[in-house]
């Protein structure tokens, strides 16, 4: 029996999540689901937001369906997405960024960089270490590569005018991409941010360090609606965990108001690495459908909740089967 794991997390995720794990079940219901509690919420209940246990659950499912959680801005506090990723070894974040007239995957390196956990206080500053290494260059750049080789082509975002730690990343994903034959370009991380917005076209799969592919899907998000729109995957050897770009948006959390075509994607990445790829097409089908006519959340303009859009797309996937 494949097993998922379902963290709802904090905030929005506790209103997405359901509504993505529906659309999953609906399509195929042979899949086990169990519950893991992790986050902010946990560590106010309990003083531990992710503790060994949750690990263990998260190590022993076949794939983790991911909400999002709050992380304060506290020196005392460790983000619990970034323990999963790192302790899972998750290393590709993969953003796909797709609508009218726009198909861009960003691949971020996810589990070195700036967010290398690598951190201390000195009494008049705080320092963070950005580590690039070769071997996790290397991994992320196969990766990219390898999307790329079945796509159209590769840029590699950068600063390597600036970054030393950048030469080597530059260098070890130019070096794989001519290997690989797979066109491939460099472009400094700021320019492209920019040009990506202006002249989406240009652009196929980017690859990029940690930091850079955080904020750099943020802002790609502009071209298809915004951040209720964006899914992704953490893919790593042995695990991988499918989780909306987005956070726990605590702006808008338990008004019925978010939007869950983020989280239901996310469902459809997940289907397709479990190697079914009519199910994840049925899903991504049946959001295109629902939002083709009309039935849309606040963010896009529309009026529909997050329960009525989510009962939108169930309907639609029914419909799809019968
Ligand atoms: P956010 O992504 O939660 O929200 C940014 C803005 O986008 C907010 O105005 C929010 O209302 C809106 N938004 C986000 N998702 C939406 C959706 N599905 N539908 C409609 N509107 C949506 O980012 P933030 O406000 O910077 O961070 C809030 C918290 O989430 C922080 O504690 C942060 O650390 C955390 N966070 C978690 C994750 C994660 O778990 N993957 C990712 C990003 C931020
Ligand atoms: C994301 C989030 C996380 C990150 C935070 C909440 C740790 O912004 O998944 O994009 O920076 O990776
Ligand atoms: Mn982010």
């Amino acid at each position: 029996m494949t097993k998922i794991a379902v963290v709802e997390g904090d905030g929005i995720g506790r209103e997405v999540v359901p509504i993505a794990r529906a659309v999953i079940e609906a399509v195929r219901p042979d899949l086990e689901f169990f519950e893991v509690e992790a986050g902010y919420g946990l560590w106010k209940r309990t003083g531990n937001a992710c503790g060994e246990e949750t690990m263990a659950d998260l190590r022993s499912a076949d794939a983790v369906l991911f909400g999002a959680v709050t992380t304060p801005p506290d020196p005392g506090y460790r983000s619990v997405l970034l323990q999963i990723r790192r302790e899972l070894d998750l290393y590709a974040n993969v953003r796909p960024i797709r609508g009218e007239g726009v198909d861009i995957v960003i691949v971020r390196e996810n589990t070195e960089g700036l967010y290398s956990g690598i951190e201390w206080m000195e009494s008049d500053r705080a320092c963070t270490v950005r580590v690039v290494s070769r071997r996790g260059s290397e991994r992320i750049a196969r990766y990219a590569c390898a999307l790329a080789k079945s796509r159209r082509h590769l840029t590699v975002g950068n600063k390597a005018n600036v970054l030393k730690s950048d030469c080597l990343f530059v260098e070890v994903c130019t070096a794989e991409a001519a290997r690989a034959g797979v066109p491939c370009r460099t472009c400094y991380i700021d320019a492209l941010a920019l040009d990506l917005l202006m002249h989406p076209d240009r652009y196929d799969v980017v690859v990029t360090t940690n930091i850079f592919g955080d904020i750099l899907s943020d802002a790609a998000a502009y071209l298809v609606g915004g951040l209720g729109m964006l899914p992704s995957a953490n893919i790593g050897e042995r695990h991988a965990l499918f989780e909306p770009v987005h956070g726990s948006a605590p702006d808008i959390a338990g008004r019925n108001i978010a939007n869950p075509v983020a989280a239901i994607r996310s469902g459809a990445m997940l289907l397709s690495h479990l190697g079914d790829a009519a199910a994840a097409a049925a899903v991504e089908e049946a959001v295109r459908r629902v939002l083709g006519a009309g039935i849309q959340t606040r963010d896009l303009g529309g009026v529909a909740g997050t329960r009525e859009f989510g009962a939108a797309v169930l309907r639609e996937v029914g419909r799809g089967k019968a």
